[in-house]
């Protein structure tokens, strides 16, 4: 039965309407996501009214589209998995509601699921026999934090941001260089093209702490763009994003080798959407091999926000605990904005 089973995954927390189709834990059926990038892009940041509106347009259309893809019936779908936070209130509520009825009319078992607990869910569709225990870094535009995940749901927090989310820093630096929303992947490639000549400062870096600060790079990537304004030459922005980038990479790596020294798991899984940058990418794989860890990093269409890694933590939650009644009683579920994992 575990194998068979088909999750219809619901993401609706933040700019992204997203579902997915999935077989057992980790066999892809479908997955559909649309990104709101052009409706909010001009704002230079995600407008929740806006956002809300457009989860209500899209999502209906992406489930008929998800099953279309899959070439299969509603009526084969055995559990409905939805995020319930943490995200923006009216967003959520979206998703839940669909869910909801989704699951209510059908008489299915629906399982509510944390978001940062999808992201991690996500380095088990990509290698369902990552051993554990692991350390998980979690990047995201409204996370940054360390995980200690002994087994399956038993996550403990090592560390979180101080201030902004690494994602978080690259879309305001972005927007300091003018380079639009998000700025991950923007900032990423010209970071690729340019050269890392000016020293920025590492936050926290000799203190014996597993928490990130971003908000003191930002403000040093504002003040060098001051001084070099004033010098009157074009900005060298694929320096200036090269630079920031070594720094901000190297922040998260210097927390996450010392995380594997204190923890001494058998994997390191990372997840979220600046997992996808490709200085961070290169850099985890070689600090696995320092430390002799099992390194998992999803594909990048499972770093950024997706349906699977929701239907994923949704799956693994049921299948552990089929008979639990909660899954049963799911109508009185509220959106939980900011609901806090591993403390
Ligand atoms: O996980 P995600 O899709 O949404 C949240 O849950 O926040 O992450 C989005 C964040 C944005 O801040 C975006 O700029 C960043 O991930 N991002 C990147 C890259 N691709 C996306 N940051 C750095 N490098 C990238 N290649
Ligand atoms: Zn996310």
């Amino acid at each position: 039965m575990e194998r068979e089973l088909i999750t219809l995954g619901i993401e609706t927390s933040c700019d992204e309407t997203a579902v997915a189709l999935l077989r057992g834990r980790a066999e892809i059926l479908a997955s559909v996501v649309a990104s709101q990038t052009d409706l909010h892009e001009k704002y230079g940041g995600v407008v929740p009214e806006l956002a809300c509106r457009r989860h209500v347009e899209t999502l209906p259309l992406l489930v008929r589209e998800a099953f279309a893809r899959a070439g299969i019936g509603k009526e084969q779908v055995g559990l409905v998995a939805v995020t319930q936070g943490p995200g923006l209130v009216g967003a959520l509520l979206v998703g839940l509601s669909y869910a909801k009825a989704f699951a209510w009319a059908r008489r299915l078992p629906l399982v509510p699921v944390n978001h940062i607990e999808g992201h991690l869910a996500a380095g088990f569709v990509a290698r369902p026999d990552t051993p554990l225990p692991a350390v998980a870094l979690i990047v995201s535009g409204g996370h940054s934090e360390l995980f200690h995940m002994e087994r399956p749901g038993a996550l403990v927090k090592l560390g979180s941001t101080r201030d902004d989310a690494a994602g978080e820093a690259y879309d305001k630096v972005a927007r300091l260089l003018g380079l639009g929303y998000p700025g991950g992947p923007v900032m990423d490639r010209l970071a690729r093209e340019g050269r890392a000549v000016y020293p920025l400062p590492v936050a926290l870096h000799g203190a014996d702490t597993l928490d990130f600060s971003f908000s003191g790079l930002k403000t040093a990537v504002k003040n060098l763009v001051r001084a070099l304004e004033k010098e009157g030459a074009p900005l060298p922005v694929a320096d200036i994003a090269s630079s920031f980038q070594r720094a901000v990479v190297e922040a998260l790596i210097r927390k996450t080798r010392l995380a594997l020294e204190r923890v001494r798991p058998a994997s390191l899984i990372v997840g979220g959407g600046v997992a996808s940058n490709s200085a961070l990418r290169a850099a985890v794989e070689t600090l696995g091999k320092e430390r002799g860890v099992v390194v998992t990093v999803p594909p990048l269409e499972l770093c950024a926000d997706n349906a699977v890694m929701i239907a994923a933590s949704g799956a693994m939650r049921y299948l552990a605990d089929p008979a639990n009644p909660a899954w049963r009683d799911f109508l009185a579920l509220d959106a939980l904005p900011s609901w806090p994992v591993g403390e």
